[in-house]
């Protein structure tokens, strides 16, 4: 049956490796798998005087992660972490107590950066966050990718087929994961 992703991408930048490399897998699953994206950039920044009387735009966050059967996060690292723009959204969708909209959906965690640690210690900090909220994370395979030269073309195709080939490894494990936890 049909199952639904909710990709949240950790960066905003018009023309984010992170939402190609989002897109590129999502094209590598089988046609039963739909990925939504999901807008994080109209946001407000979160403050706790919300639980009281939710904004509309954060309701809407909570709706789409809720009608999703799993998560996928594709995110930059910045300084050694995630980027406050996809901790906003986690937080919101976390709250008003008690309603946390991501429990028990199986997620995966993805990255590329220019760096040479390929996003490892924002994933790590990320898988930290997510156990927290009670989302079953994909442990292996990992995917730390680093942007060298002929790995994207400027539409941001992945040119390299080694990578090409490492990441429909990644997403048939992640499909086989998503069907076990939801099973659908
Ligand atoms: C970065 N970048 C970066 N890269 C990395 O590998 N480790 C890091 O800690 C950081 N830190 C960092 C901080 C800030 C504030 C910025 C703006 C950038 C570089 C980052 O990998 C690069 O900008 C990517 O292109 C960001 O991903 P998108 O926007 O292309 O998806």
């Amino acid at each position: 049956s049909k199952i639904r992703v909710a990709v949240l991408v950790g960066s905003l930048r018009q023309g984010s490796f992170n939402r190609h490399l989002a897109l590129a897998v999502g094209r590598l699953a089988p046609p039963e798998f739909t990925f939504e994206h999901i807008r994080i950039d109209h946001l407000p920044l979160y403050n706790q005087d919300f639980d009281g009387a939710y904004p509309d735009a954060c309701k809407r966050l909570k709706q789409e992660v809720e009608a999703a059967d799993a998560l996928l996060f594709v995110t930059p690292e910045y300084n050694r972490s995630i980027p406050g723009v996809l901790k906003n959204a986690i937080d919101i969708a976390s709250r008003p107590w008690g309603t946390n909209s991501f429990a028990g959906k199986p997620a995966g965690v993805i990255g590329i950066s220019v760096g040479a640690t390929g996003t490892a210690l924002a994933q790590q900090h990320l898988r930290g966050v997510l156990a927290y909220l009670d989302v079953p994370t994909l442990g292996q395979p990992e995917v730390f990718i680093h942007n060298k030269e002929g790995l994207m073309d400027a539409d941001g195709k992945i040119t390299s087929e080694g990578t090409h080939r490492f990441l429909q490894g990644f997403v048939d494990r992640y499909v086989e994961w998503v069907r076990l936890i939801t099973r659908k």
